[in-house]
């Protein structure tokens, strides 16, 4: 470490920032390309932040291929358009074994030979095509495909992604190619797609419908801050155009470009013949569940260059190459019903029931018809013939009709009243959400005194989804506040309630009225207010009267609350109802002032955390203090109520214990990441 920076030359400190930049880039690929780190993630942070702190100390030094620049660049009003110098091709497809043989024998013919042919057989990734210019080693651009021509660019948010290196890795003896271009696959992983879809449905948005579209929404995004927030992955599989470096087949390609230091799928084979794909094909279906990411078949690829460019292109295709598709999880049956659920924030799903079906060895009796658009698009009615399919592991939706029902059902309308509640439906034009408006609605009912009671929010243990259901349907909670109306004698009365739980929940009850701001503006279920912009709404305003006042210019004046927060925040309490009831819960609870800055922004504060293993950077008490300091808890065995679980070297059955639980666990790294900094 630099002791007296004055004392040093700008070359020197200069030079210094070269060699930690050397070195980070060479752990990030160890970790991201080669997943075989040489470094502690503690090791690696310490590295991170000598080179922080040089170049913010030296703001001069920075260069724009530093690893500590990955996101900073300004958002964009709109993205530019790059001409790829290579169109990006498509492929074309085979549907069963019998094509694939077919094209096999078409490539012989073209090429005069019977002999088995050479093939490099790749996982087709279900993710977005985009393309990577490398000049002179530097990324320079990145795109998607866009219609194969011309893409988007989307260079900085490319560069948010930890597995593509800003810099390729020099070669021994040889110079860096003036260009060189890869075309790769982003994918979101599929446990990263689940917390987002979790995230966003917490916070009133609409999930997204499966990695793909995740994974395309993320790397779209005019902010590159929020696609850094995703933790998009990429695979490399094809060569663009290249200069200064020449590779004479695929297998030597992507050996290549692993050696630049570009991530390729480690499942990728070179088969000898037809066959040997075709084997690939069977292995990878029973596998494919198995992966991380989404795979919607094989890629098979001719491997010399020589034949590839010998055998050429027909309409947008090359004709040396084939995707061979999984055959779908797909199914017929006919929708019995389409029901109209509500859920936390009042807005309406409409969910086609189905007569029972196997598929993929579960019995499916919904599906999924996200909104009405959707209906309307694919004109599904009652009685139909519809194919439903999963994918992954997300719940099935409708594809298509397949046999409209005779006679015809009527077209689905939405109701005009709220099946549960019969209050009035507000749809705004433009958008696909219809909305329950009354906050007292039951059901919406049910999911906000969950959502209030959850962790995150008032923190109620006790008050669970059965507790809570009979509450409503006895009508014994018709609004939030009612939680804190209940008696011993109430809860004793219902079923399954003995008097020791009755007492607990009360007990819980009570505890949670001393609480803080943002744990009751996140409670509050206002769409698009989750914990992060509660906070900061919290933070802003101090008191829940201010955030309740404040016009929709000042609430846009907070981090993260744009023109739609505002407006829904707004919304929620102009509506009277909402108001009075706010202006109840504040006499029942105790709400205290925000916290300090420095704890209430850390993600651990008010939280629980177990430890287990040991950890490189800390011993386990200098641990627990950093926590208790940051005002999170430590406790010693793993529970529901546990928020995290901090697993370090040789963890131990904690671990096991959270997985079960579903409790969230963090590395060493992300731990220490997550602890806030001291300013230095
Ligand atoms: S090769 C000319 N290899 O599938 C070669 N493509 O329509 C074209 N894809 O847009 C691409 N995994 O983005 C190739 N291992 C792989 C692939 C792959 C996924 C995508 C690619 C392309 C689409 C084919």
């Amino acid at each position: 470490m630099t002791q007296h920076p004055e004392s040093e030359s700008l070359a020197e400190l200069n030079a210094e920032a070269e060699r930690l930049r050397e070195q980070i880039r060479h752990h990030n690929y160890r970790y991201y390309v080669l997943d075989d780190p040489e470094i502690t993630d503690a090791e690696y942070d310490v590295l991170m932040r000598r080179l922080e702190a040089l170049e913010s100390r030296h703001p001069e030094l920075r260069t724009p291929d530093s690893p500590t620049q990955r996101v900073g660049a300004a958002p964009s009003e709109k993205f530019g358009i790059v001409t790829h110098r290579k169109p990006m091709l498509s492929l074309a497809n085979a549907m069963s074994a019998e094509e694939m043989r077919e094209f096999d024998a078409r490539i012989k013919r073209m090429l005069r030979s019977d002999a088995d042919l050479e093939y490099v057989a790749e996982v087709k990734l279900d993710g977005l095509a985009v393309e990577l210019v490398y000049e002179h080693g530097r990324l320079t651009v990145g795109s998607t495909r866009g219609d194969g021509i011309n893409g988007e660019d989307v260079t900085a948010n490319i560069r948010t992604i930890k597995s593509v290196p800003l810099t390729l890795i020099r070669q021994p003896h040889r110079r860096m190619p003036a260009l060189l271009e890869v075309r790769g696959e982003v994918i979101l992983p599929r446990r990263a797609f689940e917390r987002l879809n979790e995230e966003r449905v917490k916070n009133g948005e609409a999930p997204f419908a499966n990695p793909r579209n995740a994974a395309a929404g993320s790397l779209r995004q005019l902010d590159p801050k929020v696609t850094a927030a995703r933790p998009l992955e990429i695979f490399c599989h094809t060569p663009g155009a290249m200069e200064g470096i020449e590779f004479t087949s695929q297998w030597e390609f992507l050996e290549g470009i692993k050696a630049f230091g570009l991530r390729v799928n480690p499942r990728s084979k070179v088969c000898h013949g037809v066959d040997a794909v075709l084997d690939y094909w069977n292995r990878l279906t029973e596998e494919r569940h198995a992966l991380d990411y989404e795979a919607d078949g094989v890629v098979a690829k001719i491997n010399s260059f020589a034949l590839q460019e010998r055998l050429g292109e027909v309409s947008r295709s090359p004709r040396w190459a084939i995707a061979y598709k999984f055959k779908a999880q797909q199914a017929e049956t006919v929708v019995e019903e389409i029901v109209v659920y509500v859920g936390r924030i009042g807005s309406l799903t409409p969910v086609a029931h189905l007569r029972p079906v196997q598929l993929a060895g579960v019995t499916i009796s919904n599906a999924s018809l996200h909104n009405l658009d959707e209906i309307r698009r694919k004109d599904v009615r009652v009685g139909d013939t519809v194919l439903i399919e999963r994918a992954g592991d997300v719940i099935p939706y409708v594809v298509r009709v397949t046999k409209k029902g005779h006679p015809r059902a009527p077209e689905f309308q939405m109701p005009a009243r709220c099946p549960v509640c019969n209050s009035r439906i507000v749809h705004e034009e433009g958008e696909a959400a219809y909305l329950c408006v009354n906050v007292n609605c039951p059901a919406r009912m049910r999911e906000s005194i969950r959502h209030f009671a959850s962790k995150q929010a008032l923190d109620i243990d006790g008050l669970g989804d059965k507790l809570v259901g009979q509450l409503v349907e006895r009508e014994m909670i018709r609004e939030l506040d009612d939680i804190y109306k209940l008696k011993l004698q109430d809860l004793e009365a219902l079923e399954r309630m003995g008097a020791k739980s009755a007492q607990n929940v009360l007990a819980s009850i009570q505890r949670s009225r001393k609480t803080t701001l943002d744990r009751v503006l996140n409670g509050l279920g206002i769409r698009h207010v989750g914990e992060a912009t509660a906070r900061a709404l919290a933070q802003r305003f101090k008191t829940l009267d201010a955030v309740a006042d404040a016009s929709e210019d000042e609430l846009q004046s907070v981090r993260d609350v744009g023109h739609e927060v505002a407006r829904s925040i707004r919304e929620f309490f102009d509506e009277p109802r909402n108001r009075k009831m706010v202006a109840r819960l504040a006499k029942v609870l105790d709400i205290a002032p925000v916290e300090e800055a420095a704890t209430a922004s850390w993600p651990g504060a008010g939280k629980s955390f177990v430890l287990t293993g040991t950890l490189d950077a800390m011993s386990r008490e200098e641990a627990e203090n950093a926590i208790l300091a940051a005002g999170g808890r430590v406790t010693s065995s793993v529970s529901r109520k546990t928020d995290f679980v901090v697993a370090g070297a040789d963890p131990g059955s904690k671990l096991r214990k959270a997985a079960e639980l579903g409790v969230r666990t963090l590395s060493e790294a992300e731990f220490l990441s997550m602890l806030p900094r001291r300013s230095t």
